[in-house]
């Protein structure tokens, strides 16, 4: 019987995942599309690869991406919803996170037709069932078919008009100085003789951060919303600071990553006998198994109420705020810091960090009131093991400020709708819950009618 080790806590953990003799085993059953792509690779191949595609991964691309190209696409998402008054998180989150992927990867949509991204969205969402195969609940084999599929088509209708449009723009490069994207395709195609790549392997390695990239940071989305409605009822005094302060957002992605990893464990197997510092002895064959769960929960690191949600966690110094989700080692997660940002120090200047693109769209998201429908609660996924909601049903309405330095004190907002506003400390205005939930109409008129124009309607 094949030997395996269980690993639960958060030191062993990451003495495991930076030990050279331990090769990745999770996705082992996910080969049709996961074939010789980097996160399969071992040793000196994987080193390889990872300096080439690391040098597209570094601070200044992630500037790029977060302050100049992320936020419009963002907002064109996330606008319609807003205007709508309503929006279903799962399926918006993987629109959403699909469009920035696609930027990563590097795969364009020449056609822009909403026909077009569903095709592509699709392909990704069987894409993601090969991640995930596993601790699928369906016919494998049925899948994997339909994955290889899937993946056939992507590549005649995606894949292969994006790459040839970065070969020529690579040829010319020299002559045009017409810059080639920064995304993977450009790097892999850049360096593909150098790294001995097929067209193949480009293929899957492209599919991979494709799907890794849209789908991780998807859920990673949705849950952090549902662990901010969660934790904000039970704290209304800090409602404002998802509008505020980003630290804090932040602060509510890593939670929400620490108490949720996408994958529940990791997996390695031995290549040699390995001893752990903890004194463990692995042997050689033998499969480990890191309990991610329970590694992001472990007390020594995160304290005693390590498995609840709390935004204020004192972290103590060389320990992950986000646990060890993204993993570490050789095959820490290479879109770490684009998903979730960098971990701020003390005196971190919000104009220069960066915040990641998760906190990005929640703090979007946020620009006005997110809450429940109680019509039409969430529903948890029954197709996976994996903890996924299927539907994230949530109403979005406007978010209503009184800005107290213009108030007049005329009173004229609380004539108008006394559930709506009211007078505060100081006789000041101010607004209620029910405010963001007046038709907008009648709540544009209400703030055009105030003399000292102090009314602000934020997310319409
Ligand atoms: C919340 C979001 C994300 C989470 C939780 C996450 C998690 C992980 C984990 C756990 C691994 C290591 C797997 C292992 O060693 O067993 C990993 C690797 C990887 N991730 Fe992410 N990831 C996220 C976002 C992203 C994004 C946005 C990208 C792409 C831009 C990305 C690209 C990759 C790649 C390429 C690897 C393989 C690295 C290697 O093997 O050297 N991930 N990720």
């Amino acid at each position: 019987m094949e030997s395996e080790v269980v690993i639960t806590s958060y030191s062993e953990a990451l003495d495991v995942y930076r030990q050279k003799d331990l090769r990745q085993a999770q996705y082992d059953q996910a080969d049709v599309l996961l074939e010789g792509v980097l996160v399969n690779l071992h040793g000196a191949a994987h080193r390889d690869r990872r300096r080439v595609e690391n040098r597209l991964f570094r601070r200044e691309t992630f500037v790029t991406y977060e302050r100049e190209l992320f936020p419009e696409l963002t907002r064109k998402a996330i606008a319609p919803h807003q205007r709508a008054g309503s929006a279903e998180l799962v399926s918006l989150g993987h629109e959403l996170l699909l469009h920035l992927a696609v930027v990563v990867a590097g795969i364009d949509r020449p056609a822009g037709t909403a026909e077009e991204t569903a095709r592509l969205r699709g392909q990704v969402n069987l894409f993601i069932e090969a991640l995930t195969m596993a601790q699928s609940t369906l016919d494998k084999d049925e899948r994997r078919a339909a994955v290889a599929g899937g993946f056939t088509d992507w590549t005649e209708e995606f894949l292969a008009p994006s790459a040839a449009r970065r070969r020529a723009l690579l040829a010319e490069e020299g002559a045009t100085g017409c810059p080639v994207p920064p995304d993977l395709l450009g790097t892999l195609l850049r360096h593909q003789d150098e790294l001995g790549l097929s067209d193949g392997l480009i293929g899957r390695e492209t599919a991979f951060f494709l799907l890794v990239a849209a789908h991780t940071s998807a859920t990673a989305f949705v849950r952090t919303v549902h662990h901010m409605l969660e934790w904000l009822a039970e704290h209304p005094g800090s409602r404002e600071l998802v509008h505020t302060d980003p630290f804090f957002v932040q602060r509510c992605v890593h939670e929400t990553i620490r108490l949720n990893s996408s994958s529940t464990v990791g997996m390695r197997r031995a290549v040699e006998p390995v001893v752990l510092r903890s004194g463990r002895k692995i042997p050689a064959g033998a499969k480990v198994v890191i309990d991610l769960a329970a590694v992001n929960r472990d007390e020594s690191a995160y304290g005693p109420t390590a498995d609840e949600f709390d935004p204020y966690r004192e972290i103590p110094a060389g320990v992950m705020p986000y646990g060890l989700s993204f993993a570490a080692g050789a095959h820490v997660c290479i879109g770490q810091d684009l998903a979730a940002g960098v971990v701020p120090t003390p005196g971190s200047d919000p104009d220069q960090h960066l915040f990641g693109l998760v906190a990005l769209a929640v703090r979007e998201l946020f620009r006005g009131e997110v809450s429940l429908d109680p019509a039409d609660p969430p529903r948890a996924d029954p197709t996976t093991t994996r903890r996924y909601w299927s539907r994230y049903p949530v109403r979005l309405g406007p978010r209503v400020t009184v800005d107290q330095e213009s108030c007049l004190s005329s009173g004229r907002c609380v004539e108008a709708d006394s559930t709506a506003f009211r007078f505060g400390p100081g006789e000041l205005a101010e607004p209620s819950a029910q405010a963001g939930r007046l038709p907008e109409e009648r709540l544009r008129r209400i703030a055009e009618d105030c003399p000292a124009a102090a009314i602000r309607l934020h997310g319409i």
